[in-house]
């Protein structure tokens, strides 16, 4: 297992309750909407976190990259955040158009960034990071239930 394999998983992880809440608020289910925005919500920070707190610091202290592909990435976690607070506004506000309209975008990007992720930046950390401990603390951190 690779050090980034956790964010692997945990990416479709986010896909699948990210479908879930779609669904229920696309179809004025706001009741099952809630329960599954709020774990999206719930489990993107914990996955953002996890980037920003513990890989990208240590991607960034092995390589000395530090205004590059992390630098990015936190901007666009940034975007995504600023989306969430919208889907937020939207549910509160029953407007299934409108949570339907923040949430394309945010699955857009969403996909876009993972998939530089995973194509680009993990890898490297991979390469960077081969024999540190980040790969157990991110398991433990991102642990699926
Ligand atoms: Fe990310
Ligand atoms: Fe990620």
């Amino acid at each position: 297992m690779s050090i980034t394999t956790p964010l692997f998983e945990h990416h479709k992880h986010c896909d699948e309750i990210f479908a879930d809440a779609e669904a229920a608020c696309g179809s004025g289910d706001w009741t099952a909407g809630e329960k599954a925005f709020s774990l999206l919500r719930d489990q993107l920070e914990t996955h953002f976190g996890s980037e920003e707190e513990l890989l990208f610091p240590a991607f960034e202290t092995a390589t000395g990259m530090t205004s590059g592909p992390t630098e990015v990435m936190r901007g666009e976690h940034r975007q995504m955040r600023d989306l969430l607070v919208q889907m937020q506004g939207a549910l509160t506000a029953r407007d299934s158009d409108a949570f339907g309209g923040a949430a394309e975008t945010l699955l857009i990007l969403m996909q876009q960034h993972n998939m530089k992720e995973e194509n680009i930046l993990y890898p490297m950390c991979d390469n960077a990071l081969g024999s540190s401990d980040v790969g157990a603390t991110l398991a433990e951190r991102l642990k699926l239930s």
